[in-house]
């Protein structure tokens, strides 16, 4: 299995700067919001109600106690205490990272309620969390926003009907935003990971990554399967400065998984013309 890989922060990128990321105490957000804090930002987390004492522990772990604020990204309520929240606690709101996902995975099998939950966790949660943060990033004169995406926002997976389709409205969503928030100087862009290492797909790999590496690690040119933090690296790059003249796109962050082809890495194929 691939190491974990670990990432110098830009030492002081973001003083001053207030960042909302959603998702925040656990996987990918989690990653996100401890390197927005390790490069000085203040930020707010938000998480599920039953990992929010996790995500507080991971976080001392590392010397740092940011706001948690718990509740579900499908409750609009809950959204508007989230941004109120955050605004209450910093003053301002300069970026948001919107990562919360429903995991719900069914196709042919799949209910109207599953559907109409992964809409609202999904896109739906992401245009109102951009809706509501934008009224604070024109207050101080721009801002920032991620979406977290996925491979799956493009492609067909197997029973798959209800996350892909959602995956795939935030690539409309991030166009559209950012179209309509671009005279606000407020950005707005997605990422879409390959294959990481986090709960889910420990999960589904038993806890045996040694295994599952491999394995999965093949539907990705760098033959391994991403960490956590390799995803905060391109979403605060995004978020900063240096991206000033990038909006309205989407960055794979995939270890070429979109890019390979039904030949694979080919070492099970012989291709014509190849040695
Ligand atoms: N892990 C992967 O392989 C992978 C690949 C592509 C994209 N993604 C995307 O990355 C994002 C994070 O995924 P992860 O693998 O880190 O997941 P994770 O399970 O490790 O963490 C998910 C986080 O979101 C929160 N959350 C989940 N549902 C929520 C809800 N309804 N309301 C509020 N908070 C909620 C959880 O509390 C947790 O903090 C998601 O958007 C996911 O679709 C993950």
């Amino acid at each position: 299995m691939s190491t974990h890989p670990t990432r110098t922060p830009i030492a002081g990128r973001f003083k001053g700067k207030v960042a909302l990321v959603t998702g925040g105490t656990n996987g990918i957000g989690h990653a996100i919001a401890l390197e927005l804090l390790r490069e000085g930002a203040q930020v707010v987390v938000s998480g599920l109600p039953a990992d929010a004492a996790e995500g507080k522990r991971a976080f001392a772990a590392a010397g740092f106690s940011p706001l948690i604020l718990a509740g579900d990204m499908g409750e609009e309520n809950f959204c508007r205490e989230l941004v109120a929240g955050t605004v209450a606690q910093h003053g301002r709101l300069d970026y948001l990272v919107n990562n919360a996902f429903s995991f719900i995975a069914k196709g042919l099998d799949a209910t109207r309620a599953d559907f109409l939950y992964s809409l609202e966790v999904g896109p739906l949660g992401f245009a109102l969390m951009i809706q509501l943060a934008a009224e604070h990033m024109k207050k101080g004169g721009g801002g920032a926003v991620v979406n977290v995406s996925s491979i799956s926002a493009c492609i067909a997976q197997p029973n798959r009907w209800t996350y892909n389709m959602a995956k795939g409205a935030v690539a409309q969503l991030t166009r559209c935003a950012a179209l309509d928030l671009a005279p606000h100087k407020i950005r707005v862009n997605s990422v879409s990971p390959g294959w990481i290492w986090t709960r889910e797909v420990d999960k589904a790999a038993g806890g045996d990554r040694a295994t599952f590496d491999p394995v999965w690690g093949q539907f990705h040119m760098l033959a391994r399967m991403g960490h956590p933090v390799e995803i905060a690296g391109p979403v605060l790059f995004l978020l900063s400065d240096d991206a000033s003249f990038i909006t309205g796109t989407n960055l794979p962050v995939d270890g070429g998984y979109n890019s390979l082809g039904p030949e694979g890495l080919g070492q099970n194929t012989k291709i014509a013309g190849t040695k």
